[in-house]
């Protein structure tokens, strides 16, 4: 079919994804597609969108916990409607390098998910991949080495450029193996997606915390995706991560003094704090207490009061430590314990923050 216009929109924490959609844009533009538009969802959904009937929308994410980020399927749901407009699906996954061995991330429902909410929305998904790019992950692993980085990279490139040909050229690109082995992981970690989405994406912002060498340039505030740092305290404002946070670790790998930490020890704290165990402690404690909450009893109401336990226990912690991690002494101790100070930090390499809310 030849497309008139290609609208591009990416969501990017640290350039991988914005990269990808550069150059998908860059082989649209050599296929002679008169108009072609790519940017963040950051600057939301454009006015001008693709002319239905002749026009082709792609949408460009990582994967986060085998799935979707909450912030790209917030923005897929909130597309308007049409009717003939085709569409694709691009999610960047954990590339790695072990000597000459790449072994593949795993995007899971990544890409599918948001196919299903484009269908939904009346468009003609014409298909989608997955694109290993470096993994960014830092809260769990060293960044790679710029050299490993680069390899991956060079590697994935010729895939994204030939699924966007083959998308231009009218073939539909969903009988791959690449979608095929998405299927299968997506669905067996399904459970894991469910759980990150709704829970372990909160536990992994709050681990977060500025070390001692934090200037306060408030950059990392400036710069989130979704506001969610906000910096606060009276003379040396420090930053403070919100609920909201994606993990996507831009203020991790773009802070210009690297003080942005996912305390390890930290964490470990937090884990015992949070636990079912402890909040089915706190609730026969409640109980001994107020014999009213007595009707809390059996697996649903247990599993809602210890969710619930979870966020409550999670701010509070997360508030306290927030407090404590001021103090220069508490900070060094913190800072010391956590992997991440001893970590390379990563951002695609060619990638500036800038480019990431264009
Ligand atoms: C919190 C978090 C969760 C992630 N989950 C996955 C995952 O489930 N599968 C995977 O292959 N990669 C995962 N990754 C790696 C990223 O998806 C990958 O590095 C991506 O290319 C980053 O793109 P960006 O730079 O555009 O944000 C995760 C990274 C982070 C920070
Ligand atoms: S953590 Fe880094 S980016 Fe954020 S205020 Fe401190 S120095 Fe600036
Ligand atoms: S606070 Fe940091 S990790 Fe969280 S969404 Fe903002 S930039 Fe990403």
């Amino acid at each position: 079919m030849p497309y008139k216009n290609v609208v591009i929109y990416f969501m990017s924490g640290t350039g991988n994804s914005y990269r990808v959609a550069e150059w998908v844009s860059r082989i649209a533009e050599k296929e002679g597609i008169p108009k072609v538009e790519f940017s963040s969802i950051e600057t939301g959904i454009a006015d001008e969108r693709e002319q239905e009937g002749t026009g082709i929308l792609g949408l460009v994410m990582p994967a986060h916990g085998f799935t979707t980020p909450w912030h790209m399927i917030k923005f897929a749901c909130k597309l308007p409607r049409t009717r003939q407009s085709h569409a694709f699906s691009i999610s960047t996954r954990a590339g790695l390098k072990f000597g000459k061995i790449f072994p593949p991330g795993l995007s899971g429902t990544a890409t599918f998910l948001t196919a299903l909410i484009l269908f939904l929305k009346g468009y003609n998904v014409r298909g989608t991949t997955a694109i290993d790019m470096p993994s960014n992950w830092m809260s769990l692993h060293s960044g790679l080495k710029h050299s490993k980085a680069e390899a991956v990279i060079k590697r994935n490139k010729p895939k994204a450029e030939s699924f966007m040909q083959a998308i231009l050229s009218g073939r539909k690109q969903w009988l791959t193996l690449n979608n095929l082995y998405e299927s299968i992981g997506g669905l067996l970690l399904l459970p894991v997606s469910v759980l990150y989405l709704f829970a372990a994406r909160f536990f992994l912002a709050k681990l977060f915390f500025s070390n001692w060498k934090c200037n306060s340039c408030g950059i990392c505030a400036e710069k989130c995706p979704v506001e969610a740092i906000s910096m606060r305290g009276k003379g040396k404002a420090r930053p403070y991560w919100k609920y909201n946070c994606e993990s996507c670790m831009r203020c991790m790998a773009f802070c210009p003094v690297e003080a942005v930490e996912a305390g390890h020890s930290w964490g470990v704290i937090l884990f015992y704090i949070t636990c079912s165990a402890a909040a089915m402690h706190f609730l026969s404690l409640l109980k001994s207490h107020i014999s009213a909450l007595n009707f809390i009893s059996g697996l649903w109401l247990e599993s809602i009061f210890v969710l619930l336990y979870f966020y409550f226990a999670l701010g509070v912690s997360y508030f306290f430590f927030s407090l404590i991690v001021r103090i220069p002494i508490i900070n060094r101790l913190f800072t010391l314990t956590t992997l991440t100070h001893w970590y390379r930090r990563y951002h695609e390499p060619q990638t500036k923050l800038k480019d990431l809310s264009r």
